[in-house]
């Protein structure tokens, strides 16, 4: 026998190689980084029916979108995401840009073939949506995927909440409340970056915290807002010119001033289809706050509360229980059994932020191979929840009339 064949017996049949999943990314700053973390770990760390490749990212600038490329380990780098959509190595488009390009390069993506991972918000309009909406539920029809990245969904502490609530531990809802609080626009002299321009962001605290927490809302209770009651508000409404470099959330170099032109905070109360009532507040002027997530639910047999400050954690008091001994226990969200836990750590060994970007890639990977046609939160959920931000918008203008939700 020659001495090749002899070694492959010995050692045994290679191991199996899943297919690869090529993906391609557009936008390489806060969540192009977050994202490619999450691409990069999850394969790792989860077995999956398909192999993530990085394939290619994409960015305006050639040497910045190169560098991008070398850190986060992608392949190949395009300046032109319509380039990136038509490689032949890229299945998977992860949109990372600001809401201004989402749905077009969406559409683009969806129609030459490819899944979809979009940021959040959906869009920066309700009409944006609906046909980003119509795109997916075309492309769908042949195989295609798409899914928009509300990465608060993959904490296994609001997975293992969402599973309580249905299995009726709550009981019948009666409140929602969820505060979004953020602190880096509490300096008048912070720059006006893209996140305070409505032709790139949509608006302002209300789709870039808010949305988060209505479709928090809408995913823990299984149900849709069906009107809302709003107030916005523009404390610092001209801000320093960018000169330098910036992100959404960080800037340098400043000449002249100029309109800030969505809201700095945003309150609202809302009703869900149930009947129980919802309450919002999203704000980047609380001093001190710096992604102060908080939410609590109470139902006629018990109560959650969930705090990002400390996301391996969910509180939980049992109505049922006997009042003596009953009250608000803490429950470490970090056992096998626990969601997405069964692949990572010993019990007690805390997980981070970062990690709702790997699950995040795990389920979309899961839903491509196993052909489901609209992995959660599907467009059709973001769509939704940009009809909650719509009706909020209208809602203020009027101050504070009540506005129905359309479903
Ligand atoms: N899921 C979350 O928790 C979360 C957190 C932050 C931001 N976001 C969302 O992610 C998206 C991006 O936000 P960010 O904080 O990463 O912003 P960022 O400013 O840090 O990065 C934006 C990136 O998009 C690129 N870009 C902008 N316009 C482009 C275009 N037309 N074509 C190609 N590239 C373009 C920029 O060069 C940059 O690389 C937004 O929709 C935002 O709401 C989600």
């Amino acid at each position: 026998m020659a001495g090749k064949e002899q070694r492959d017996i010995e050692a045994g049949p290679p191991p199996p190689v899943e297919p690869a999943l090529g993906v391609g990314m557009v936008g390489y700053a806060f969540m192009g980084a977050a994202h490619s973390q999450g691409w990069r770990t999850v394969g790792r760390v989860f077995d999956l029916p398909l192999r993530p490749v990085l394939a290619a990212i994409g960015g305006r600038d050639a040497a910045a979108v190169r560098a991008a490329a070398d850190r986060h380990g992608w392949a190949a780098a395009e300046t032109d995401w319509r380039a990136l959509i038509a490689r032949d190595d890229v299945q998977v488009v992860d949109i990372c840009t600001p809401g201004d390009s989402h749905a077009e390069i969406a559409v683009a993506a969806l129609e030459a073939g490819k899944h979809v991972l979009c940021e959040k918000p959906l869009a920066n309009s309700v009409a944006e949506a609906e046909a980003m909406v119509a795109a997916a539920e075309a492309a769908a029809a042949r195989g295609q995927v798409a899914m928009v990245g509300f990465n608060y969904r993959r904490l296994p502490a609001i997975a293992y909440a969402r599973r309580l609530i249905a299995d009726g531990r709550l009981g019948a809802l009666r409140h929602v409340r969820i505060t979004y609080l953020q602190d880096w626009l509490v300096d008048p002299d912070f720059p006006l970056t893209w996140r305070l321009e409505r032709e790139h962001a949509g608006s302002g605290a209300l789709g870039d915290l808010g949305a988060h927490a209505v479709d928090l809302a809408q995913y823990l209770t299984g149900e849709q807002l069906v009107g809302v009651s709003a107030l916005t508000e523009t404390f610092v409404r001209e801000r320093p010119l960018l000169a330098g470099a910036s992100t959404g959330l960080s800037a340098s170099g400043a000449t002249g001033r100029g309109q800030v032109t969505v809201d700095d905070a945003a309150l609202f109360t809302g009703r869900l289809a149930s009947g129980a009532l919802a309450s919002f507040e999203a704000t980047r002027m609380a001093a001190g706050r710096k992604n102060a997530l908080r939410l609590e639910i109470n139902g006629e047999r018990g109560s959650l509360a969930f705090d990002l400050e400390r996301l391996n954690e969910l509180s939980f008091h049992d109505h049922t229980e006997p009042a003596v001994s009953a009250g608000f226990r803490r429950i470490l969200v970090t056992e096998p059994d626990h969601p997405y836990l069964e692949a990572w750590w010993p019990p007690g060994h805390a997980l981070g932020y970062e990690h709702t970007f790997v699950h995040q890639a795990r389920d979309l990977v899961r839903a491509i191979a196993a052909g489901t046609t609209a992995p959660a939160p599907s467009f059709a959920d973001g769509l939704q929840v940009q009809r909650v931000l719509a009706a909020v918008e209208e809602s203020a203008e009027k101050n504070a009339v009540y506005t129905p939700v359309p479903v």
